[in-house]
């Protein structure tokens, strides 16, 4: 195992450890995450009882597969945790998330949690978000037009996302265009500035809605930021 996936499992067997009996959790979506839910499921195994809302039809599939319990999020008040990876975290945890895809999901369940753990290893700790392209999730009609309004927000570059040559479908059925800003100076005004263009279903931007994270260095090392 790579010394990044090392730091990922470590990440998510960590976040395992804060679960408790008859918690309603949300599951995130992603490589990191992964270890987060196999270490879940072993807990359930011996006897942990919780139930969880699923951020993703892959996380839906891979929770199901492992026997853990899942409840529809429009059945539950509130859930206690939701444990999720990002693309980027910056120090006052604001994220980009959405490299998987899942981001309109993964916000709605991060948004009814009382409490959000970030899972990740070091390299997606930044001190300024927009390296990573910042994935916009839009309606797929007319998206060519939701496009320019993205492109006068002073985006460099935007390409739309394509798996194996083909338009990348979300699983709500939107398009996802990934947007090159490489420096995102206020993210809270551009989440907002995004999110009020016709066509923008959401936008990867996570502001004020994380409560902590789990950040695993090369070196074995964790450290939790809140
Ligand atoms: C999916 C996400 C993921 O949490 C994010 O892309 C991080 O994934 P990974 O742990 O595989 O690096 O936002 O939409």
């Amino acid at each position: 195992m790579s010394d990044q996936n090392i730091a990922k499992k470590k990440a998510g067997e960590y976040a395992a450890t804060l679960i408790e009996p008859g918690m309603t959790i949300g599951i995130g979506t992603g490589s990191t995450v992964y270890f987060f839910i196999q270490a879940l499921a072993k807990k359930i195994q011996e006897g942990l009882i919780i139930k969880g809302v699923p951020t993703s039809k892959q996380t839906q599939e891979l929770a199901t597969e492992l026997n853990i319990p899942l409840v529809d999020l429009n059945n539950v008040d509130q859930l206690d945790i939701t444990v999720d990876g990002a693309d980027e975290i910056d120090p006052q945890l604001q994220l980009i998330k959405g490299g998987g895809g899942a981001l309109l999901q993964e916000k709605i369940v991060a948004a009814a949690s009382k409490r959000m753990i970030v899972i990740a290893d070091e390299s997606k700790y930044v001190q300024t978000l927009g390296k990573f392209p910042l994935p916009v999730e839009v309606i797929d009609f007319g998206w060519k037009h939701t496009m320019k309004h993205l492109q006068q927000l002073g985006c460099e570059r935007i390409v739309l996302r394509k798996k194996d040559d083909k338009i990348f479908v979300s699983d709500h059925g939107h398009y996802i265009l990934d947007c090159y800003f490489q420096q995102i100076k206020d993210a809270a005004q551009l989440h907002h500035q995004i999110n009020n263009i016709a066509g923008v279903a959401e936008n990867g931007l996570f502001i004020n809605i994380a409560t902590s994270a789990v950040i695993a260095y090369k070196d074995g090392s964790i450290k939790e930021i809140n």
